[in-house]
């Protein structure tokens, strides 16, 4: 089980890089991404929310569970509109358009291709996954109006700011001088 990083940790902002080498260690992120997401419980988590910068996400669906590495999607046209959340953004969700089928290509931990293909909540699974890849949050996804709620709700939240660099204490005592 690996912590998972909250809203303001900057490598949920960093852009994941291309899985080359897959060997042990890859397994070993495989299997602590699903052992972290079916412990939180989540629909998926992304390898950046365990503080790895690799295209690598898992996901639960109906009972199902797996992962994807080095994904690439294509999207349908239709759309769907409904509640989305975010292990890296606690006890908050807001209302996300998403495309509604998505057919996602890439490889399992062993290098062999893997089509995963979805509709509904697979769909926007695979897509918000996705986006974590990139360095993008669901919060981006929103209409201007929601977003606006979700950043103040973000603000507010009682996790807010968990995730800021730690500033040691000055080793020089100031006597009251301040700056
Ligand atoms: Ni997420």
């Amino acid at each position: 089980m690996r912590d998972i990083r909250l809203f303001g940790d900057p490598i949920l902002r960093s852009p994941a890089v291309p899985v080359v080498d897959f060997d042990k260690q890859l397994r070993a992120l495989v299997h602590d991404l699903t052992e972290t997401m079916l412990d939180a419980p989540g629909a998926g988590l992304a390898a950046p929310q365990i503080g790895v910068g690799l295209r690598v996400f898992t996901y639960q669906s109906d009972g199902v569970v797996g992962h994807l590495v080095n994904p690439e999607l294509s999207l349908s046209d239709e759309t769907q509109t409904g509640d989305e959340g975010c292990l890296s953004i606690p006890d908050l969700s807001f209302d996300c358009t998403r495309a509604y089928g998505v057919v996602a290509r890439g490889v399992d931990m062993y290098g062999e291709p893997l089509v995963l293909e979805g509709t509904e909540s697979l769909a926007r699974c695979i897509q918000h996954e996705a986006d974590h890849l990139d360095g993008i949050l669901f919060v981006d996804r929103l209409d201007p109006q929601t977003r606006k709620a979700a950043m103040k709700a973000i603000r507010e939240a009682e996790w807010s700011g968990l995730s800021a660099p730690v500033v040691k204490e000055s080793p020089h005592p100031m006597f009251g001088r301040g700056l």
